[in-house]
């Protein structure tokens, strides 16, 4: 995801410096170029050989390191960098960089910076973090245009309890993403994403429901937020975390899912439903639990609003719908009369039956049918299957 880009890292003295070592070897993992610049007090925290080793590249912890060739060094490692996330951010480097302080090797190489974003995520006592003249520090520096990643309270190293914890390495990871990756294929455009399942409530303690995890759907709301849209993720329940920058309504049933998105819907230039919406929901909750006896027990169920349907019929303007479909048999032709049933401008036909796809997976194998198509996209993640839908629905006429 990240091959090709250059990523700095600047860490400094606190006990969160052994997080990035996770970091680190997250980035390497997508292929980015990753250098680590330390200060003399991070090095109290993580031994740089830790970072040498993750990275594959020298670490670099002085301005006067001999055995690098640390001349020019600062500004040619500022020069090729895609970004600069300086993490864990002491009081003291805030102060430094916003008063343009440069006496090591991470200020010096911050200060040449000016190719991409520059992120501070800092980590320090609760009484430091709050002290006003910190505060005006990341003021002043967000004029500059630095990004802060704020700090999450809890249980802190000296024992406090309070603001200044870090934020953890997979929320950083995330920033570095988006900030690296944004792009602007999506610019001006609005996105709906329906992902996840719904639950239809029996009784107090019980539901009906399905097993999708919503994997497809957050994949999707991920991508079309990098590619620039304004993204609006109405998810069922599910367990995952949306990416940073989404809009997200929670819904339970597929009568909130229909209620919701029927409110919204005209707004969006493009609306992708991979949600798996029950297509029964039960006729009439019961407010007690139900007890058992030893009767056989007959729930009866009501057809839910399609919701998918109603969108094809209530079209606004040159709007585009997409839907899911998943079967287990006749795969391109019952998509094809969905397609057809729904005034959809494109299916994306998921087969259950094929190996490592479908529910739960992280990979999937999918074809887009549309009027005009029908394109099997190569197995992939379904994050790799995202970014060719969106692709696709980018041209379409
Ligand atoms: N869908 C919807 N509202 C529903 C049920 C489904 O909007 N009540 C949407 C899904 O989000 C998906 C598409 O319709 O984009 C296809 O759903 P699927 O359940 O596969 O097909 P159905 O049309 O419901 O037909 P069947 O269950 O008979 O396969």
């Amino acid at each position: 995801m990240l091959k090709g880009k250059t990523i700095i890292l600047g860490v400094t003295g606190s006990i969160a410096a052994y997080k990035i070592a996770n970091l680190a070897s997250s980035l390497v993992k997508l292929h980015a170029n990753v250098h680590v610049i330390m200060t003399k007090n991070a090095c109290n925290f993580i031994n740089p050989i830790t970072f040498e080793t993750l990275t594959g590249n020298k670490c670099i912890t002085d301005t006067f390191d001999r055995n690098f060739e640390f001349n020019v060094e600062h500004v040619s490692l500022a020069k090729s960098a895609d970004l600069f996330l300086v993490a864990p951010a002491s009081a003291n480097i805030i102060g430094k960089i916003a008063s343009g302080i440069c006496d090591d090797m991470l200020t010096t190489t911050l200060f040449a910076f000016n190719r991409g974003h520059k992120l501070i995520a800092p980590a320090m006592n609760t009484n430091m973090y709050l002290n006003p003249i910190l505060q005006d520090n990341i003021e002043k520096l967000k004029k500059y245009g630095y990004i802060f990643i704020e700090p999450n309270s809890g249980h802190l190293a000296c024992g406090d309890q309070g603001v200044g914890k870090m934020e953890e390495p997979e929320k950083l990871l995330e920033y570095i993403i988006n900030y690296s990756l944004k792009s602007e294929e999506f610019k001006n455009k609005k996105i709906l994403v329906s992902a996840g399942r719904t639950e239809e409530a029996i009784d107090p303690v019980r539901y009906i429901s399905n097993h999708s995890t919503g994997k497809m759907g957050y994949a999707i709301a991920k991508w079309a937020h990098l590619m620039g849209a304004s993204v609006t993720l109405v998810s069922g329940p599910s367990s995952l975390t949306p990416f940073m920058g989404i809009n997200v309504i929670n819904v339970k049933s597929a009568d909130d899912m229909f209620n919701i998105i029927k409110d919204i819907y005209k707004d969006f230039d493009y609306i992708i439903m991979t949600a798996a919406v029950a297509d029964y929901t039960v006729l009439k909750y019961e407010n007690n639990k139900i007890k058992k006896n030893d009767n056989n027990l007959n729930i009866e169920l009501r057809r839910t609003n399609d919701i998918l349907k109603y969108l094809g019929e209530n079209k606004v303007g040159n709007q585009k719908l997409i839907g899911f479909s998943m079967e287990t048999e006749n795969l391109i032709e019952n998509s094809k009369n969905k397609l057809l049933k729904k005034n959809a401008d494109m299916i994306c036909a998921n087969s259950i039956n094929n190996k490592n796809t479908g529910f739960g997976y992280d990979t999937n194998l999918v074809t887009l049918v549309t009027k005009d198509d029908c394109i099997e996209l190569p197995f992939g993640t379904k994050e790799e299957i995202a970014i060719e839908i969106l692709k696709y629905i980018k041209d379409m006429k």
